[in-house]
């Protein structure tokens, strides 16, 4: 091959790579095809060979040929692939998404810590047997106070104000034990209940709140003892509280029970260390979690149930207090508060 010849040959390769290069926009693509040019057995590596048939004059022009192509050609590519770069970089800042910014997560929410106390409470004594009876939150003077042994001026009722309307007939519930008196006046005996529910009282303290709520027991049937009231609560505590808890029953006065009692638990915030400045028990070791007894017969009477062939046992806790004693929260306010920063941490 003429000098001349190699020269035109070695042009129109370089051209055919410039026309090549123009249509390819990848990064992959380029670097295949500067590798079929320049590449150790590629078309332009091809031609070096040619050269040491030329005349040694004519060596130094075609060498100079030979570098301003492959020059070219690596010139090209540099400039092929930082307009790649410069065109991705711009496609990214036009973009109105910003995909490098942290999602937007939805947290999914979780029940208030008070319909998870009430439900766990449901769920321990539903081990036992007791199933969930309900009343309404506006009751009836009778089912509230009368059937319940407290007659319109008894004075129990002074601990149990609330609002009443229609001239003193129905009254906001002042405890859950309303469904105690629904419950047996609609069913035959044996009777197992626990009932749950808000009720309201004229109270407003760092642990009283004017609506709270409470979860009542209630078993009637033959043979049912005092022993029977201890064992489902002492199962309770330690379910509930803490297996190594025990409860002791302190005598008291509720018009509906016979005997009945305030049951305390041993406090569980400083049961087996340093009681003297424990905030919650107050240095007595013991906290007050339930009023309880045997169901009085004025009231099975009151309900239409055979005072001869049965008796039963009857509790009430507050819910509110039962979250307050495992969780540690000192201000009852907190349960309604909205403040999520509360509300999270259970
Ligand atoms: N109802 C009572 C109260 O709210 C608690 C209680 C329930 C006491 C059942 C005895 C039996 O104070």
């Amino acid at each position: 091959m003429a000098t001349d010849a190699l020269i035109n040959k070695l042009n129109s390769l370089g051209e055919e790579f410039a026309e090549a290069l123009a249509a390819l926009s990848s990064e992959q693509d380029i670097r295949e095809i500067q590798a079929r040019f320049l590449g150790k057995k590629g078309r332009v590596s091809a031609l070096m060979g040619e050269m040491g048939k030329m005349a040694p004059d004519d060596r130094r022009t075609i060498g100079a040929a030979f570098n301003k192509v492959k020059d070219g050609i690596a010139g090209s590519v540099e400039a092929k692939l930082s307009e790649l770069v410069a065109r991705a970089d711009a496609a990214d800042l036009a973009r109105t998404i910003d995909v490098s910014l942290p999602g937007r997560t939805r947290s999914a929410g979780h029940a208030h810590l008070l319909s998870q106390v009430r439900e766990e409470a449901v769920a321990i004594f539903g081990e036992l047997g007791f199933e969930v009876a309900e009343g309404p939150q506006i009751e009836t003077d009778f089912n509230n106070f009368e059937a319940l042994g407290f007659a319109k001026d008894h004075p129990a009722r002074d601990e149990q104000d609330t609002f009443f309307v229609d001239e003193g007939r129905f009254l906001l519930r002042t405890h859950t034990s309303p469904v105690q008196v629904r419950t047996m006046l609609s069913e035959k005996p044996p009777i197992k209940i626990v009932a749950p529910g808000a009720v309201y009282r004229r109270d407003d303290d760092p642990t009283h709140s004017p609506m709270f709520g409470q979860i009542e027991g209630l078993l009637i049937d033959e043979q049912v003892r005092f022993s029977d009231l201890k064992g489902v609560l002492l199962h309770f505590v330690k379910r509930y509280f803490g297996e190594e808890l025990d409860i002791r029953f302190r005598p008291s006065f509720f018009p509906f029970v016979e005997p009945g009692a305030e049951v305390d638990m041993q406090c569980s915030f400083c049961a087996g260390g340093d009681s003297s400045s424990c905030r919650v028990c107050k240095g007595t070791t013991w906290v007050e979690i339930a009023g309880a007894g045997m169901v009085d017969p004025v009231v099975l009477e009151n309900c239409k149930i055979d005072t001869e062939r049965y008796t039963g046992f009857a509790f009430g806790m507050g819910l509110e207090r039962m979250a307050m004693l495992r969780h540690g929260v000192s201000d009852i306010k907190n349960f309604y508060e909205c403040d999520m920063r509360f509300l999270t941490q259970f």
